[in-house]
C-alpha cells in the first residue's frame, strides 16, 4: 500500500531521524546501567552518562532496545522539545508550535508532569494544565483520525534556569514492573534493584544462585530471567507501542531474535529458601506459571539449618535481603543477626560470592569477611549493599 502524506511525514520527521534518548535510574544505579548499556546490540550509538542517567541517541530501533533490555532503568523518554519561556504567553505560542501529531494519537489520555527549578514559571499545576489543554487542542486540529482504543501518554516537563525541556515516556508503567505475575511478600526488592545486584555480585547466570531469605522471590525471578537469558522487558508492554510512528513488524523482528537466544535451563541452578511457608507456595505458584519451575527450586526452611550441600555441589553467589529496622526491634538486635549471618555465611559457604542488602553501612563489620559498599535506594530509603567472597 502506497503511504499516505501523513506516514511519508513520521517518516521524514520521526522514523528516519535519529532522536535523542534519555534512560532514567535510581541513584546508585548510573554506573551499573552505563555499562548495561553498552552491552545492548546496538550498532554505533553515542551515549554519555548524564545526572540521574544515560543519554543516547539513534534512531526508534534504539528506543526500542534499551526499553526490551535494559535492566536497571527506570524508564526511557524521548526529547521533543526544548525552547525557553519566561511567561505563560511564551510557553503557549511555545507549546502549540510542536508538532505533537508526530507522537500522539488523536483522542488519547495526555498526562502531563513538571518539574521546575530557578525559573520565573514555577507554578507547576500551572504549566500542566496549560500543556495538557494546548496539546489536545493540537491533536484535536493536527491528528489524523485513528482507530482503536485510546492510547495513554505521559509527558515530562522539565524547566530549568527558565528553559522548558520536553520529553515523552517511551515505557509507560516504570521498568522494574516485568509483566510477570509475582506473589506479594515483606519488603519485596524492586526488580531493577535486584538486577543490580546480581549484577555486582558477577552473577553469569551458569553458576548456582541462592537466596536463603527469598520472600516473594524478587532475586530469583531476575536470576532465572538472566540465566534463561530473557530481556528483562520481554513479557510486557511499551507506551511506545501506541506512538504514530511504532513499527510492530520491527518490534515483531526484535522480540523474535531475542527469542532464538532464550536458554532453556531444566536443572536446578537457582534455589530459594524461606522460613515462612506461606510466600514458598506462592512463589512456586508465579515459577511454574513462567515456566522456571526447573530452574528454580524453592522450599520453606531456616537458613541457620541450611548447607550448601543439601542443594548442590558447586559454590555459586549467595543473595540476601534479610528483615531490619523496625521489624528487628533495637538496633543492637540488628547488628546481632548480621553477626549470625556472617558466621553462618563463613562457616557453609566457602568460596560462595555473596551480595547482602544492609540498612546501615556499618553494618559491614559484623561480617567476618572483606566485603565492598555500594550505596543504594530501596522504599526512598538509602541502604548499602556490601558484595565480596566468602573465605
Ligand atoms: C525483607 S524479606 C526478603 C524480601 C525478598 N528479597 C523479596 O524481594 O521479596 C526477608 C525475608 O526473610 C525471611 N526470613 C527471616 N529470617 C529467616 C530465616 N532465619 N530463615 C529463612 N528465612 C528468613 C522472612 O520470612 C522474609 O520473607
Amino acid at each position: 500500500m502506497k503511504p499516505t502524506p501523513f506516514e511519508k511525514r513520521i517518516k521524514r520527521r520521526v522514523t528516519a531521524r535519529k532522536q535523542t534518548f534519555f534512560a532514567s535510574t535510581t541513584p546508585g544505579l548510573k554506573q551499573i546501567l552505563a555499562a548495561e548499556f553498552a552491552a545492548l546490540p546496538l550498532e554505533t550509538e553515542h551515549f554519555t552518562m548524564a545526572e540521574g542517567g544515560v543519554v543516547f541517541t539513534g534512531p526508534m530501533k534504539s528506543c526500542y532496545l534499551a526499553n526490551l533490555y535494559l535492566g536497571t532503568a527506570s524508564r526511557i523518554t524521548m526529547e521533543v522539545a526544548e525552547f525557553k519561556a519566561e511567561n505563560f504567553r511564551t510557553l503557549e505560542k511555545k507549546l502549540a508550535q510542536v508538532e505533537w501529531e508526530l507522537f500522539l494519537k488523536k483522542r488519547s489520555h495526555i498526562h502531563v508532569e513538571a518539574t521546575t527549578h530557578h525559573s520565573r514559571l514555577y507554578h507547576t499545576r500551572a504549566i500542566e494544565e496549560r500543556a495538557v489543554q494546548i496539546i489536545q487542542d493540537h491533536l484535536d486540529m493536527a491528528a489524523p483520525e485513528s482507530p482503536g482504543a485510546p492510547a495513554s501518554y505521559k509527558i515530562l516537563i522539565r524547566v530549568r534556569d527558565d528553559r522548558f525541556f520536553i520529553s515523552l515516556d517511551t515505557s509507560g508503567d516504570l521498568l522494574h514492573k516485568r509483566g510477570l505475575t509475582s506473589a506479594v511478600g515483606m519488603a519485596p526488592l524492586r526488580s531493577t534493584l535486584a538486577r543490580s545486584i546480581l549484577i555486582r555480585t558477577g552473577f553469569s547466570g551458569r553458576e548456582p544462585l541462592m537466596d536463603p531469605m527469598c520472600g516473594s522471590g524478587s532475586f530469583l525471578v531476575e536470576g532465572a530471567m538472566m540465566a534463561s537469558q530473557i530481556p528483562p522487558g520481554f513479557y510486557r508492554q511499551f507506551a511506545f507501542e501506541h506512538f504514530p510512528c511504532f513499527s510492530q513488524a520491527q518490534w515483531n523482528h526484535l522480540k523474535k531474535t531475542a527469542e532464538k537466544n532464550f536458554r532453556n535451563v531444566e536443572t536446578p541452578l537457582i534455589f530459594g529458601f524461606d522460613q515462612a511457608g506461606n510466600l514458598i507456595a506462592g512463589l512456586e505458584q508465579t515459577l511454574s506459571d513462567h515456566g522456571f519451575s526447573g530452574l528454580v527450586q524453592v522450599d520453606k526452611q531456616d537458613f541457620f539449618d541450611l548447607g550448601p550441600k543439601d542443594f548442590t555441589d558447586q559454590a555459586g553467589v549467595v543473595v540476601l535481603n534479610p528483615p531490619y529496622g523496625k521489624r528487628l526491634g533495637e538496633k543492637g538486635e540488628t547488628a546481632e543477626f548480621y553477626k549470625r549471618i556472617g558466621d553462618k555465611l563463613a562457616r557453609n559457604f566457602q568460596g560462595w560470592r555473596v551480595g547482602i542488602l544492609l540498612p546501615e553501612p556499618e553494618l559491614a563489620r559484623e561480617l567476618p569477611f572483606a566485603v565492598e559498599l555500594h550505596p543504594l535506594f530501596h522504599g526512598g530509603l538509602e541502604i548499602h549493599v556490601a558484595t565480596g567472597k566468602i573465605h
